[in-house]
């Protein structure tokens, strides 16, 4: 059920699938965050990141080999317009299912900073308040502090280089994090697909492989696209505006 019918239908469509669901997860991405005022990567508007830099040159291995510098920068001015944002109500409607794991794309923590319990947050593409050694031997890890974050500079444990501990394009999702997504994936009875251009894989493959093993899904999105494609129930409203209404009243957890 996507177009062809009213938003009201659609959303008690998709109630009564969460009324009928024991096992719920949520999948998300920076249209998650959209709403604190934190920049998308596709949107079509000029602010989106992808728009206005160049991924490889930023966000990729061979760019950071080719200008360390240029990477460090850029990462702490994102961390500059972190700071100080709050988690919305999308963040929060999901913070009152303390029960439901959040499988999220996003390098922020505003579902932990509206109450979600860390460990039921799986950041399949890292986390931009930590830096990490660019040894994946040495795997050496710290908390920065977004408002001073540090510049380029030594690994302290093996002298290699430190860097944001985000997943960059060609590199692998943190292992143990991506095996736990996809096994809770292969056993859900709903998956809420949340903000998301479902383009970047392998992350976005998880929508298709909670399909095959008999989930349903539900996607709210602004934006239809390869999410709502593959919905069961497609809500064409913004994360703030739909999660809290339909979520309402509602205990879910991930857990069979
Ligand atoms: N509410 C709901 N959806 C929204 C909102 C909103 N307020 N604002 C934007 N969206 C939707 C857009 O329509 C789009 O489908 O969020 C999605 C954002 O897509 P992308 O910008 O591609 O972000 P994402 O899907 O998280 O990107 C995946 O790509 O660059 C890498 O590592 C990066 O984790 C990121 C990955």
């Amino acid at each position: 059920m996507r177009f062809d019918s009213s938003l009201d239908a659609r959303l008690q469509a998709a109630r009564e699938i969460l009324s009928r669901s024991r096992r719920v997860a949520a999948f998300s991405g920076a249209g998650l965050s959209a709403e604190s005022g934190l920049a998308t990567f596709r949107d079509p508007d000029p602010d989106a990141l992808w728009s206005r830099f160049d991924p490889i040159e930023l966000a990729s291995v061979e760019g950071f080999d080719a200008n360390p510098q240029r990477v460090i920068d850029w990462y702490n001015w994102r961390r500059g317009n972190y700071a100080g944002v709050q988690p919305n109500a999308a963040h929060r409607a999901l913070a009152g299912q303390q029960r439901m794991i959040q499988i999220t794309q996003n390098v922020d923590h505003l579902l932990e900073q509206a109450g979600v319990a860390p460990e039921r947050v799986y950041h399949l593409h890292g986390s931009i308040l930590h830096d990490r050694c660019h040894n994946s031997v040495c795997e050496h890890r710290e908390r920065v502090d977004i408002e001073k974050p540090p510049g380029l500079r030594a690994c302290p444990r093996c002298g290699d280089r430190m860097r944001p501990a985000v997943v960059w394009f060609g590199e692998s999702l943190p292992q143990e994090t991506w095996t736990r997504a996809q096994r809770l994936c292969m056993a859900l009875d709903c998956l809420l697909v949340i903000g998301t251009s479902a383009t970047v894989y392998p992350a976005a493959g998880l929508i298709a492989l909670a399909r095959q093993h008999g989930s349903r899904v539900i996607v709210i999105d602004i934006n239809a696209g390869a999410a709502s494609d593959a919905a069961d129930v497609y809500l064409d409203r913004s994360a703030a505006d739909v999660l809290p209404s339909l979520l309402d009243g509602f205990d879910l957890g991930s857990d069979s």
